[in-house]
């Protein structure tokens, strides 16, 4: 589903057939991910999982991922935290701060999510809030054991992702990927 968002919002590259794979990917993989938590058997929602996860990852082979990503890998790096959980973490807190600039394509994906959600982005950002609790995924940095003082070092490593960095809508200097991961050490809003 991160592979999908950033694709479809990403600054350089977007075309016409990312966006199509891109709405196509995050329709059956929000679509499917609840059943296949509570139905770890359901073979065709199982399907539906992998091929969303394949045209997620067309869309981004055209429509490169960002920030997500970008402040994913040093969690990674430093912690051995799986990669899918690394996105997760980081992804409420890039989804606030690309809003001013990515609000109608925010809008336009929240519509393909299988129920509908709140008003504006903050609705778009709190379906999948929803979905990480609700998986049982930590929802925060300090929920998964990332010491506070080690903020300011993860937001000068993530300066490093420069060739992922400048596909975000919105600039990420080292102040701005401090305040995301502040913002995502504390969690939910
Ligand atoms: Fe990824």
């Amino acid at each position: 589903m991160v592979h999908a968002i950033e694709a479809f919002t990403s600054k350089r590259l977007k075309n016409p057939l990312s966006d199509m794979l891109a709405r196509r990917a995050l329709q059956l993989l929000a679509g499917h991910q609840r059943r296949v938590l509570s139905h770890p058997n359901d073979m065709v929602a199982r399907e539906a999982m992998l091929l969303g996860a394949t045209l997620a990852g067309q869309a981004f082979a055209n429509a490169p991922v960002a920030a997500v990503h970008a402040l994913a890998y040093p969690l990674g790096g430093h912690y051995h935290m799986p990669h899918g959980l690394s996105n997760a973490l980081m992804l409420p807190a890039v989804l606030r701060f690309n809003a001013p600039v990515c609000e109608a394509l925010y809008l336009d994906l929240a519509t393909l999510l299988p129920q509908p959600v709140g008003p504006g982005v903050e609705g778009f950002v709190v379906w999948f809030e929803q979905l990480i609790a609700d998986a049982g995924l930590p929802q925060s940095l300090s929920d998964a054991k990332v010491p506070e003082q080690d903020l300011p070092m993860l937001a000068a490593d993530a300066m490093q992702q420069q060739r992922l960095l400048v596909n975000n809508p919105m600039t990420v200097d080292e102040s701005a990927a401090l305040a995301l991961y502040r913002s995502a050490w504390e969690g939910r809003v």
